[in-house]
């Protein structure tokens, strides 16, 4: 099994500095507005790593949140910069949920875990159990770089070199602008969309919708709430391609 590099002290202290402005909001903001208002109980957030978007789900939402990660060092700094008496941090072995019951979660996200993982068997295995735990008619939420946008500079980060065809599951570097002229370079895998699709079947999941959210799905107004709201207005190719995918599925 290839190790998991969020296990690196380094690298996790760096992806906690990372400003996550646009991932916050082409993404996670699309998974609050999804999930706030709506009576749940428990949200499961697997791979939660530092904690960033379980302490906001559990912000701005009712719900209790289980936030789970394979690495020690991520589950440390959730627990000690991201606290919240509706968040239990705690880490998962070997993929497995074995101390969660089936049918009792209302919903779950996996963000940014899936691109981090070389072994088709594996994330079909962890599709798997989050199906297994959810209750019937809840919604599982995956949120990974864009695959049909690899090599395109976004302004905050790029996944893999420009004009490069990359297979199935292919490795490849992704560069996160951490500060100004600091890089953190991060080891994932190219999965193009069929991957997703079929494993989300093959786990069960029923009505599997994807969206491909850009800065130009907003209004004027909004993007200048936007820029007041996350003291950030330097966007570039994110404003007519993709950056990011998101896919929702049905238990
Ligand atoms: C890029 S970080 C994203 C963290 C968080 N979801 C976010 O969006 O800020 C990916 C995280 O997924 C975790 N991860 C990757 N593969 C995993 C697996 N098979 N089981 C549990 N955690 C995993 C890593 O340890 C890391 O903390």
């Amino acid at each position: 099994m290839i190790e998991n590099m969020f296990k690196n002290n380094k690298i996790a202290d760096q992806f906690n500095r990372y400003n996550d402005v646009l991932e916050q909001v082409l993404g996670y903001d699309k998974i609050f507005s999804f999930f706030s208002g709506k009576s749940i109980d428990t949200i499961l957030d697997y791979g939660c790593g530092p904690g960033k978007v379980s302490l906001r789900l559990a912000q701005q939402t009712n719900a209790h949140i289980l936030a789970v990660d394979e690495s020690q060092k991520m589950i440390n700094l959730a627990k000690t910069e991201r606290s919240h008496k509706n968040v239990v941090y705690g880490v998962v072995e070997n993929d497995s949920l074995k101390d969660v019951q089936e049918n009792t979660i209302g919903g779950a996200i996996a963000c940014y875990v899936f691109i981090n993982n070389h072994s088709e068997s594996r994330i079909q295995h962890i599709m798997a159990e989050i199906y297994r735990v959810l209750q019937p008619g809840s919604c599982f939420i995956i949120l990974d770089t864009n695959p049909n946008t690899t090599g395109i500079p976004f302004s905050t980060f790029q996944n893999g070199v420009t004009s490069k065809h990359y297979g199935y599951g292919e490795s490849r570097v992704e560069t996160l602008h951490v500060s100004q002229g600091e890089n953190l370079i991060l080891h994932d895998f190219h999965w193009p969309n069929r991957m997703y699709e079929n494993n989300l079947k093959k786990a069960g999941f029923l009505n599997i919708q994807v969206t491909y959210p850009v800065l130009s799905d907003f209004t004027t107004a909004q993007l200048k709430e936007i820029k007041k709201r996350y003291h950030y207005n330097g966007w570039t190719n994110e404003k007519t391609k993709a950056p990011f995918i998101m896919y929702q599925a049905i238990k």
